[in-house]
């Protein structure tokens, strides 16, 4: 067992992914693009439609069930992939979940604001509160923790797409498994994730750093930019901290050009980037952005 195998199997986590989830060739769309692409299938993941969260949640939950809540409380958009995965394990775990959603888009269209991962968290039985904007994540959290202990509930409160030191182990373990599965078949020049909460790009950062390091990891920002780089160099710390690491040399790549106009919002290329790999390989990367503009 590697090192980092070593660290990560001494910290509790519930097993709710089926490892490893596949890494797929896209031979299509690499002849259209004229290199060779491969994509980590963390769509895979099998609970509420999957999605990269719950790789994250594995360790927030056992943590939550470890401390006896009853209750996982979060935050996100309206159409967060984050808040639905959350409330679909919740349901698994037989727990009570409570999301703070805001609405980002200005959009009055009326499938974003009831479709898609909104009528997701009804299925699941979340309670939703609705908020103006979410500014301040991690007060507007404690406050509505202080409210639910006052009703007798005992809330843990999951951050903003799951992305602490903790949850972003999920991505160190799942670094491990994306090295696994090269071996033999590719030495990857590049490894390309979204960066929004972080914890995906931060917790690869740590686990490629020790497993593949000839590798460049890139992230792509979703939802801010400038803040961005102390965002996710302060979680790669924290992060190494957990396991006892030795502090990051690597520098963080982030490209923030496909950024615009803003969280949530399609552009030209989101959308071409979208219906890329549905025309040529029947992978659907996101069902919740439109390819047309939204209307209303
Ligand atoms: C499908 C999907 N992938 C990746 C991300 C970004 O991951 P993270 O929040 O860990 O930075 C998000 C959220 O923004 C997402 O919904």
């Amino acid at each position: 067992m590697s090192d980092l195998a070593q660290r990560l199997a001494g910290i509790p986590r519930l097993d709710i992914i089926v490892p490893p989830t596949p890494l797929e060739h896209l031979p299509r769309l690499s002849d259209f693009l004229a290199r060779d692409i491969f994509i980590k299938r963390d769509d895979f993941t099998l609970l509420g439609l999957g999605g990269n969260k719950l790789r994250k949640l594995e360790y927030l939950a056992a943590d939550a069930l470890r401390q006896g809540a009853d209750t996982l409380l979060t935050a996100g958009a309206i159409q967060s992939n984050h808040v639905r995965q959350t409330a679909a394990l919740a349901a698994k775990l037989g727990l009570h979940c409570v999301a703070l959603l805001e609405q980002p888009t200005g959009t009055s269209g009326g499938n974003y604001l009831t479709n898609g991962n909104r009528l997701l968290l009804d299925l699941f039985q979340c309670e939703v509160i609705a908020c103006e904007a979410i500014t301040q994540p991690v007060q507007q959290l404690a406050d509505a923790a202080l409210r639910l202990e006052a009703q007798g509930f005992r809330p843990y409160v999951i951050p903003v797409g799951g992305s602490n030191a903790l949850g972003s182990l999920g991505y160190a373990g799942c670094a491990l498994e994306i090295a696994h599965q090269c071996q033999g078949v590719i030495q990857p020049g590049a490894v390309v994730v979204p960066s929004g909460s972080g914890g995906t790009h931060a917790g690869l950062a740590v686990g490629l750093a020790a497993v593949l390091p000839e590798t460049a990891l890139i992230g792509v920002t979703v939802s801010r930019r400038s803040e961005q780089q102390p965002l996710i160099a302060g979680l790669v710390a924290q992060v190494r901290e957990q396991l006892s690491l030795a502090p990051p040399a690597a520098e963080i790549i982030l490209w923030d050009e496909y950024y615009a106009p803003g969280y949530g919002l399609p552009n030209d290329e989101g959308r071409e980037a979208i219906e890329l790999p549905a025309r040529l390989e029947g992978i659907v990367l996101d069902r919740f952005i439109p390819v047309r503009p939204w209307q209303g």
